[in-house]
């Protein structure tokens, strides 16, 4: 294959590009042999910190670190060639200042090869997102429910259902996009609320149960592929992998107990003996 031939990876420009154009599809991704599939189909790879909760069985993001976050981001980048890959900075590792911003963003830049980092948190992160974004490094943002707040909002709940949460979100939106961010992560809002969102940036609204109002859409894969116990109420299952996944296990070690599995199909002829 020639140079010239090799698939291009999007970019976070390409991605901000797609404001009110064809819907940007989005899927989270922690390994190389998922990456594969999604990258088939998806503009935007996110290695999200959900991993901490999927991969890890922990109860929030908050304990991820940003090494777990690195050596997933490389598994992804390895496993994929078109999709713009973008890294989940996790829970303290971006909030102490826009230096540290900067320092831990940059490691996840050049230790993975990813093309973008994510943030959580509107106009609080503002300056950071600037100074990150001026410094040559792309930045996703992420408003409406940010999981990493789960110890002072209390719950996982839906955003701006009251009217009077509306202008807060709002600004968080606005600041975003002011300071740099490709594309906003829009997560838990009720519709006319995205509706409003999407009409106020000029950069791209990736919604997650933020209804069809917004530019692009993102589901954690393993909550639509039926693999997660739990999952949001607006996730819509398109695959039940988990009932097949726990057919094949159970009829793997059905045969292993009743000494049917390797087969005579398996079993390797002999080093000089015929027949
Ligand atoms: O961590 C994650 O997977 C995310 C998505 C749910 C947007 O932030």
């Amino acid at each position: 294959m020639s140079v010239q031939d090799e698939i291009r990876r999007l970019t976070a420009p390409d991605i901000r590009a797609r404001k009110g154009g064809e819907p940007i599809v989005c899927l989270t991704s922690y390994h190389a042999h998922t990456a594969r599939i999604v990258d088939a189909h998806c503009d935007v790879i996110l290695v999200g910190d959900s991993l901490g909760m999927v991969m890890h069985g922990l109860e929030t993001t908050v304990p991820v670190t940003l090494d777990m976050m690195i050596l997933q981001g490389h598994a992804v980048m390895r496993g994929s060639k078109r999709a713009l890959v973008v890294v989940d900075m996790p829970f303290g590792s971006y909030e102490t200042s826009k230096e540290q911003a900067f320092t831990n963003a940059a490691r996840v830049l050049k230790e993975t090869g990813c093309g973008a980092i994510k943030v959580e948190g509107g106009k609080r992160m503002a300056e950071t997102i600037r100074f990150l974004a001026d410094r040559g490094v792309p930045v996703m943002a992420h408003v409406g429910l940010t999981p990493q707040a789960i110890n002072t909002i209390g719950s996982f709940r839906a955003q701006g259902r009251d009217e009077t949460d509306w202008a807060r979100i709002e600004e968080d939106t606005i600041a975003v996009s002011q300071a740099g961010a490709f594309s906003v992560v829009i997560e838990a809002v009720a519709e006319p609320l995205a509706r409003k969102l999407a009409a106020a940036v000029p950069i791209p609204t990736i919604g997650i149960g933020a209804s069809v109002a917004c530019d692009g859409q993102i589901l954690v894969l393993e909550d639509m592929l039926g693999l997660s116990p739990r999952v949001p109420k607006f996730v819509k299952r398109f695959g039940a992998l988990g009932p097949g996944i726990e057919k094949a296990v159970a009829d793997y070690a059905a045969e292993v107990r009743a000494r049917a599995f390797p087969g005579p199909e398996h079993v390797y002829p002999m080093k000089g003996k015929k027949g």
